[in-house]
């Protein structure tokens, strides 16, 4: 049976979590962000001043714990039973994420929790990431590769933490989302990647409910 998945994925700041609430809210399914749980993760991990390292890592996430917490309003990172919505988008955690990402333990343990969450929710979830059609869900019913051009990103991310987009932001910004898009391109284990049967949508002349648009009437399709 095709798994009633919608999996958006994309590099940094194509605006998958975004887009994929919207369209989550519109379809009546949770949302499931599974960048926040390698974000917690981090998070955790610099607090505790525990080393990167797949075995240690995973404990901390076992023993604190760390978690989604998804319920049909929607989802919350959790670390220790805190809420971490908000610590999760620092610098600080988005410095090392990428780091965290590449480590295949870690990459094992996301998985499990994302497939345990959608098991959950038999209605069907839409998820965000980098690998969720090619790895996580490869038999989701729709797979979406957003891709945007980079000074757009950029502007979206700057505007979004509400910062001004000026010329030298803008060039600082893309300047990061390219060294992160290289680390999550490049990295051995589940590379980000548009699966064969995805379809890719370029976001960087539409408007915002168009895209959402694009998406939903997609899922309608997939799930008539
Ligand atoms: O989407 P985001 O920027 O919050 O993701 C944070 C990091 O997590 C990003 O650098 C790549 C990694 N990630 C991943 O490797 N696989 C996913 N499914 C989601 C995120």
């Amino acid at each position: 049976m095709t798994s009633r998945v919608i999996a958006i994925d994309g590099p940094a700041g194509s605006g998958k979590s975004t887009t994929a609430s919207a369209v989550a809210a519109l379809l009546g399914l949770p949302h499931v962000e599974s960048g926040a749980l390698y974000r917690a993760l981090t998070l955790a991990a610099l607090d505790a001043g525990t080393a990167f390292v797949g075995q240690r890592l995973v404990a901390l996430a076992h023993s604190l714990p760390v978690r989604l917490d998804l319920t049909d309003a929607g989802f919350r990172p959790e670390v220790a039973g805190t809420d971490v919505s908000e610590p999760i988008r620092s610098e600080r955690v988005t410095a090392r994420v990428s780091e965290l990402s590449a480590i295949a333990e870690v990459r094992e343990w996301v998985n499990e929790e994302l497939r345990a969450a959608v098991e959950r929710h038999p209605r069907g979830a839409v998820l965000d990431g980098r690998d969720i059609g090619t790895v996580v869900f490869p038999d989701a019913a729709l797979k979406i590769f957003l891709v945007a051009r980079p000074e757009e990103r950029a502007r979206r991310r700057l505007l979004q933490d509400g910062r001004e987009a000026t010329p030298e932001a803008i060039e600082h910004e893309v300047a990061e989302l390219e060294r992160r898009d290289h680390l999550d391109s490049t990295r051995a284990v589940a590379p980000l990647t548009q699966a064969a049967d995805a379809v890719p949508l370029d976001t960087s002349d539409l408007t915002f409910e168009d895209q959402v648009e694009a998406i939903v009437s997609r899922a309608r399709k997939a799930f008539s």
